[in-house]
């Protein structure tokens, strides 16, 4: 299978570690070892000591899968699978999906969540969304339209990257019911799952509610341990499971054993985590909208509920992506152009999980004022 480019993944590839600003990133800043190795339990603290380093178990170790097992209500080890996000992603779809196959997902979106299946030949149906001054959402009767029984997969990715939206739970469980009623496999990408700026429950993983659903949870985002390169796959479909393992000796075949003890550190002190990544992500979409609301006819901001991004429509004579060329080479400021989400030139991605966003702020707004923006 010959696979496009994956836009979003070249762009960064270009300014991530060489532009002075990010103001897209996705991920919150990476913690350091240090710290995360200060959490560990007393018998995590022996692995770590005491760690040789050949392989480790396809599926993920045991005290790791243990660690994610109490992030779920009712997901058994046998019914978790450590891999890398994007493998799992890939392999995924290519033990799941054949040519010819009908597959319907959100746009815009995670490039390889749909990449993929378009290379394999399959036919792309796409749930879009309703835009209002910055607010977005996606609509559960416009899913109801697209998926039928020749439908084979529904992609679906809670909290949204890069719109920041997360259906409500009434909307949530009614997409799985029309996913049950048309016996039609989920995957669901909750890689910001947990990342929730309003009070009450947050949404339930796909694979505690659905038999045919397979969720992708990991460590880049919720912890800000995107170096750990850890993510795990959550099924009660144990054979789509075994055909994934499979699958994997060909690639990885298993993960970094430091990694695996970091992660089961990070997973078994999530609220640490969470509670600095959110407090961060808070101050930052707050100082946003203040700036916003000194550029109210620059572009359309709402304060996103769930997620640690938010996407932009910009008010411009200029394409985003010629705006943010501009941007980067006069100022250092990298900003993610819709362009790299095929989702036309008028908005972009901005991410709220750094420290130095007031900074980069500053710069941007000094800019703006110098161009008469
Ligand atoms: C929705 C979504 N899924 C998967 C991934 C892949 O995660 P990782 O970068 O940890 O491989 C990303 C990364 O940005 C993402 O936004």
């Amino acid at each position: 299978m010959k696979l496009k480019d994956f836009a979003i993944e070249r762009y960064f590839a270009k300014y991530e570690f060489s532009a002075k600003y990010m103001l897209s990133s996705s991920d919150c800043d990476g913690f350091g070892m240090d710290e995360v190795l200060s959490l560990a339990s007393e018998s995590e603290k022996k692995d770590w000591d005491n760690l040789k380093l050949g392989y480790t178990e396809t599926r993920g170790s045991i005290p790791l899968r243990n660690a994610i097992k109490k992030h779920y209500q009712n997901i058994a080890l046998d019914e978790i699978l450590v891999s890398s996000p994007g493998e799992a992603n890939f392999v995924l779809m290519n033990v799941l999906l054949s040519k010819g196959d009908e597959v319907v997902c959100m746009a815009p979106m995670y490039q390889s969540l749909y990449q993929i299946a378009k290379d394999i030949g399959c036919t792309l149906k796409l749930w879009e969304p309703q835009e209002s001054n910055g607010h977005w959402t996606y609509s559960v009767s416009d899913m109801e339209r697209l998926v039928s029984k020749n439908t084979r997969l529904v992609i679906v990715n809670f909290p949204h990257n890069p719109t920041g939206f997360s259906p409500s739970q009434k909307d949530y469980e009614k997409l799985i019911d029309i996913c049950r009623t048309n016996d039609v496999y989920v995957f669901s990408d909750e890689m910001y799952r947990f990342l929730d700026h309003t009070p009450g429950p947050c949404l339930a993983s796909m694979s505690d509610l659905y038999e045919k659903s397979i969720s992708l949870w990991g460590t880049s985002k919720t912890f800000g341990l995107a170096g750990v390169r850890i993510g795990w796959l959550t099924s009660k479909d144990k054979i789509l499971l075994q055909k994934i393992e499979n699958f994997k000796d060909y690639l990885s075949i298993c993960s970094s054993a430091p990694s695996e003890i970091l992660a089961t550190i990070a997973l078994n002190n999530l609220d640490y985590f969470l509670k600095r990544n959110l407090d961060k992500i808070a101050k930052n979409i707050l100082l946003f909208t203040k700036f916003q609301h000194k550029y109210p006819s620059l572009f359309d901001f709402s304060p996103p509920l769930t997620s640690s991004t938010a996407f932009v429509k910009l008010h411009l004579k200029e394409s985003t992506e010629d705006f943010a060329k501009k941007l980067v080479e006069e100022t250092g400021i990298m900003l993610l152009p819709s362009e790299a989400f095929e989702y036309g030139g008028q908005h972009a991605r901005i991410g709220f999980g750094r420290e130095n966003f007031p900074e980069v702020l500053a710069v941007l707004d000094t800019y703006l004022k110098k161009h008469k923006y």
